[in-house]
């Protein structure tokens, strides 16, 4: 067979390790791989090149992606879905791995139920907002950085006496916000899926400020809707920055705004750290190398096996597949009872 592998969306530590096991184990098995660079890119403008043992050597440990990535989505070209399928076709392409969010695979779903292309699907995201899965990989190096530089601010928050707000990303759900809050001991979590008003939040700081305390973690998500008791709510997005071709609004901001507010309402010296494309640069996680190696094979499995419209999943311990479309059908959020545990170190 020739397999093409695609990684789309951002980036995300642990897509070298997916590239690496899916041409390490279907090489063995006398397939040829292609690398289809920056996304869905790559197969619309016909950017290909070899991909083999000596191309992903090295390359298990290493952030980012040597595919190239880009949020390109065909849909929204003239003529883009023809130029893949034109594409794919000129390159005796026979299948087709794509490494992607809820966009990307997204895509690939619609593409083999429309067009029968022979694709199957890898998780990714740091945002850990698919469906089907327990877990994308990339969201447990993403954690671990946010819950170190919650660590970090505690030292310094509690020499001034000061609230520190850090703005972690995790777009529409609050994954990263709520583990990683709870992994630093946070005393107030924001998450879009639990919008607590901004009085609330002020209110436990206040409530733990008279209880002795003097300084306080404020970890909020970037899709957090400030919230206030008077029914107001709005999204802090980069308006003007627009958005891409699949829609979304470019986040970020609200830690500032929350950070003012909270200065405004309870007097307390408020600071703000925004963690921005941190959380998504470097190394992965010994966990995410793990999981990505093991979602690579599954993809490479799937292929092998031409079950295509399939998406390798983690469910409890055991790697398994679900269709593209059960994934790509809705966001995974937070659901209550995780952000009760956070909750309960609230103020
Ligand atoms: O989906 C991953 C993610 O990092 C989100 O958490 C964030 O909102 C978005 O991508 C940022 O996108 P960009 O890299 O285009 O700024």
């Amino acid at each position: 067979m020739r397999i093409g592998v695609l990684t789309g969306g951002g980036d995300c530590p642990g897509l070298n390790a997916v590239i690496r096991a899916v041409v390490r184990v279907s090489t063995d098995r006398g397939h040829e791989i292609v690398a289809v660079r920056d996304g869905w890119k790559g197969l619309t403008e016909g950017l290909f090149a070899p991909l083999g043992r000596r191309e992903v050597s090295g390359i298990l440990p290493r952030g980012g992606t040597i595919l190239g990535t880009t949020r390109t989505n065909p849909y929204k070209v003239d003529g883009g879905v023809e130029a893949v399928l034109r594409h794919f076709a000129e390159q005796r392409l026979d299948a087709l791995v794509a490494v992607g969010g809820e966009d990307t695979l997204g895509v690939a779903n619609s593409l083999h139920r429309e067009h029968a292309l022979p694709v199957v699907g890898v998780p990714k995201t740091i945002d850990n907002d698919l469906s089907g899965t327990d877990y994308t990989f990339g969201f447990d190096t993403a954690m671990t950085i946010a819950a170190e530089a919650i660590d970090r601010l505690h030292t310094t928050a509690e020499s001034h006496n000061r609230v520190m707000v850090v703005e972690v990303m995790g777009r529409h759900t609050g994954w990263i916000a709520v583990m990683s809050g709870i992994a630093g001991g946070a005393d107030v979590i924001l998450i879009p899926e639990q919008p607590i008003t901004v009085e609330e939040a002020c209110a436990d700081l206040v409530r733990r400020h008279e209880g002795g305390k003097d300084f306080s973690i404020v970890v909020v998500s970037e899709g957090y809707q400030l919230t206030y008791e008077s029914g107001e709510q709005h999204l802090v997005a980069g308006a003007a920055r627009g958005s891409d071709q699949f829609g979304h609004v470019v986040l970020g901001g609200v830690g500032d705004a929350l950070a003012r507010d909270i200065e405004e309402r309870t007097g307390f010296e408020t600071r703000v750290t925004v963690l921005g494309h941190v959380q998504r640069g470097g190394s992965p996680t010994p966990r995410d190398r793990v999981l990505a190696t093991r979602f690579g094979l599954k993809a490479a499995d799937l292929a092998h096996e031409r079950r295509f419209g399939r998406m390798a999943a983690l469910h409890g311990d055991t790697i398994t597949d679900v269709s593209l479309e059960e994934a790509t059908r809705e966001l995974k959020t937070v659901p209550a009872h995780w952000y009760e545990v956070a909750r309960a170190f609230f103020g």
